[in-house]
């Protein structure tokens, strides 16, 4: 049932306050300001690799998990796309933490990419929203996001829950390796607690980002930019955009655009922009002044702050509550998906049933 929404896609993207919050609420100890995972048969604290898995979205969840576990917890992580890692051979030893990333828990990737970790003898956790799922059941450590069902093809409220459990997984990871200190810990629970709150106000941008899509509709190539934990999000926009409405877009590394993407760069080709105020904005910037240089039609996504600091020669400005960036990957998310529905709507593209995809690809 959609509700008042027109597709399930935007009822899902709205239903992420409540989602996330749900989800969290199995993570975090609120009085004690604590994160707490289930029981588990093994012990964190031996933890010294982690090697995640993943396909398409759940993937920029995993890249974006590496730069927190890596910052929290000091432990190294590689991040793998499913089909490649069950077929380079990757090196696998005890004492690596294994995580799968899953909506279904039934792409055949990733199920096939969790078996060989367990044959590996590897500790292994996934997190998933389909509690019945084949995943489900064959993790040691199952980490559930309490998303409930996603109907649209495009992943999105189950994007965000990722997050939440992603990042109580690099927290708990963090106190168990000595390397967070209550105080710290507390910190970061406040941060997660604000979440859904963040999420509701970015939401309430939607008009905003309805009036703008149609000068994205008419574009033939779109450029994401973002930088840090905000990188792995420009893919994710650039995959939401093509996934349902059928423009070529492509996310980077806002440091790479010098490397040879800003020869893409003319005025026919939007460029967005996810610049959340914090320490790695200014870099942002330049490379988005770089861009401007050159005719780029940029799209800012930024807090009050930010978009008073740089908002000037833009086609559009999208504001975002300010946030710490550690949240600011959820907080993000919203406009991203938004601006991608709002395209497709536009477009008139099939939304919710994008051509040639399946919401659960289990053949590989
Ligand atoms: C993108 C999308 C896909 C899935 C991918 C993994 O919007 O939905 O990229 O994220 O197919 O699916 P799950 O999470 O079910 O393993």
């Amino acid at each position: 049932d959609k509700g008042n929404h027109r597709h399930f896609m935007q009822k899902e993207i709205y239903e992420q306050p409540v989602v996330v919050a749900q989800t969290l609420r199995s993570y975090l100890r609120p009085v004690e300001e604590q994160v707490a995972l289930p029981d588990m048969a093994f012990d964190l604290s031996t933890v010294e690799r982690v090697a995640i898995v993943a396909c398409g979205t759940a993937s920029y969840v995993g890249m974006i998990g590496k730069y927190w576990i890596e910052q929290f917890a000091r432990v190294p992580v590689e991040v793998d796309v499913a089909s490649e890692f069950r077929y380079r051979d990757p090196v696998l030893t005890p004492g690596q933490l294994g995580v799968v990333i899953s909506q279904s828990g039934e792409t055949a990737d990733t199920l096939a990419a969790l078996r060989h970790m367990k044959t590996h003898g590897l500790m292994t956790a996934g997190i998933i929203n389909v509690p019945t799922s084949s995943m489900a059941r064959e993790v040691d450590l199952l980490l559930s996001t309490h998303a409930g069902p996603e109907i649209g093809v495009a992943s999105t409220k189950a994007f965000t829950c990722q997050l939440a459990v992603m990042a109580a997984l690099a927290t708990n990871l963090a106190r168990a390796k000595g390397r967070l200190s209550p105080e710290e810990e507390q910190e970061i629970v406040r941060h997660l607690r604000e979440a859904p709150q963040a999420l509701s106000h970015a939401l309430a941008h939607d008009d905003d980002i309805q009036a703008m899509a149609g000068k994205i509709a008419a574009a033939r190539d779109v450029l994401y930019l973002g930088r840090g934990p905000d990188y792995p999000l420009a893919l994710e926009g650039a995959l939401k955009l093509k996934e349902i409405s059928y423009i070529h877009a492509e996310g980077y590394a806002s440091g790479e655009m010098k490397h040879g993407p800003i020869a893409l760069i003319d005025d026919q080709v939007p460029l967005i922009v996810l610049a959340p105020s914090g320490p790695l904005f200014d870099k942002t910037v330049s490379n988005m002044q770089e861009a401007q240089a050159r005719g780029a039609q940029v799209v800012l996504i930024s807090d009050a702050r930010g978009i008073a600091q740089a908002g000037e020669n833009t086609i559009a400005t999208i504001e975002m509550p300010e946030v710490h960036p550690l949240i600011a990957p959820l907080v993000y998310a919203v406009p991203v998906q938004l601006l991608a529905y709002h395209v497709a709507v536009a477009k008139g593209t099939d939304v919710d049933q994008p051509r040639n995809l399946a919401k659960s690809v289990t053949v590989e």
